[in-house]
């Protein structure tokens, strides 16, 4: 049942809030997080980390990487499922294994959960599906509560996947040692407002994003570009947006753009740039003005408090107000939008693509 959205797609990104809500209920203590039996796992005494995970969840990984690394100071990799297998992989006893899957049978990332079982690594599992094969082969797992996402583009299970390595990595990072109790404290205060900013996004977003996708929606190929953290993002804009409109796009690294795909920047070319982080934003900076010099179309999603003096963009896009470190959840709302009104424009089947399933059981 649609609710009265004409899509499902919209009426699971109008749930991200709940969901939000529905993760962090009862997790938090005053300065800790409660993650139950996941815990005794986290607090093993790993080498490494290693997440693998197929496509969208493999995009949320991606951004679990940044974040484990940054608060809890453990070295991670990130493994598409499918190549995994076919790669030395240095799984070990000493490794902490993070497999992600909102259907929690994706053939690829089953059998590289198999592969790191074997190699004796201790494997936690974010999933939506309870009672699916990563959920019930895994040591543990995290409940995404997303509730059933029946759009084939993920949604609603990113966020919730984005949200549950925040925690996780946190919490990581509070039983390493490595983040102070005062500051675990503020974070968690943020995260709490966190389903009330989710909710003002879509809300502030959703008429600019219509204006974006009637500007892009005649273009036959779109860029997104990012660094750190906005380069994962970049990913996951570029994917969406293909899969639901059949719009050429890819993602960068902000600064790869000159050593190749530059060339296709012309008059009116679409370019998405995600500078949410604060490190970074000024490098990207560079990088999207040599776009404008060449006529390319910029459409900048940013945070509140990064300021630039100079820019023109054709478009931007300010994040509500929160500290910097929520902004890659937030910045995945207006990407999903513009995804879906600029297929919607394109009058294509959004909530079932063409050649793609929700469920992918071969490899
Ligand atoms: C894209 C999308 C896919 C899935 C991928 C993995 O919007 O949904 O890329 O993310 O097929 O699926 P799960 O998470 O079920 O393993």
């Amino acid at each position: 049942d649609k609710q009265g959205y004409d899509h499902f797609m919209l009426k699971e990104i109008n749930e991200q809030p709940d969901v939000a809500r529905r993760i962090m209920a009862d997790r938090f203590t005053e300065s800790d997080i409660d993650l139950g039996d996941i815990e005794e796992i986290l607090a093993g005494d790993y080498k490494k980390v290693m997440i693998t995970a197929c496509g969208t969840a493999y995009h949320s990984g991606l951004i679990g990487r940044f974040l484990i690394e940054e608060f809890a100071d453990i070295p991670v990799e990130v493994e598409v499922a499918s190549e995994l297998r076919y790669k030395k992989n240095f799984i070990d006893k000493n490794t902490l294994m993070i497999v992600v899957s909102q259907s929690g049978e994706t053939a690829d990332t089953l059998a590289a959960l198999r592969l790191a079982k074997e190699k004796g690594a201790r494997v936690v599992a974010l999933t939506n599906s309870i009672g699916s094969s990563v959920d019930r082969e895994s040591d543990a797992s995290f409940q995404l509560m997303a509730g059933p996402e029946i759009s084939v583009a993920s949604t609603k299970a990113y966020v919730a996947m984005v949200l549950v390595f925040y925690l996780l990595s946190l919490k990581l990072g509070k039983l390493n040692d490595n983040i102070s109790e005062a500051r675990l404290k503020e974070l968690i205060d943020d995260l709490k407002r966190l389903p009330y900013r989710i909710q003002e996004t879509i809300s502030e977003f959703a008429e600019i994003s219509k204006e974006i996708a009637e500007a892009i929606k005649e273009y036959r190929s779109v860029f997104f570009i990012g660094r750190n953290i906005d380069y994962a993002l970049a990913l996951e804009g570029a994917l969406k947006l293909k899969e639901i409109s059949y719009i050429h796009a890819e993602a960068h690294p902000a600064g790869e753009l000159k050593h190749g795909s530059l060339a296709l920047i012309e008059d009116g070319v679409p370019v998405f740039a995600i500078t949410t982080r604060e490190k970074v934003a000024k490098k990207t900076l560079s990088n999207i003005e040599e776009v404008m010099a060449r006529g390319g179309q910029v459409n900048l999603i940013t945070a509140k408090n990064i300021e630039y003096d100079k820019i023109e963009v054709d478009n931007k896009l300010v994040l509500p107000e929160i500290d910097n470190i929520w902004s890659s959840v937030l910045a995945a709302i207006p990407l999903q939008l513009i995804s879906y009104y600029t297929a919607l424009e394109l009058g294509r089947n959004i909530d079932k693509p063409r050649n793609l399933a929700k469920s992918v059981t071969v490899e």
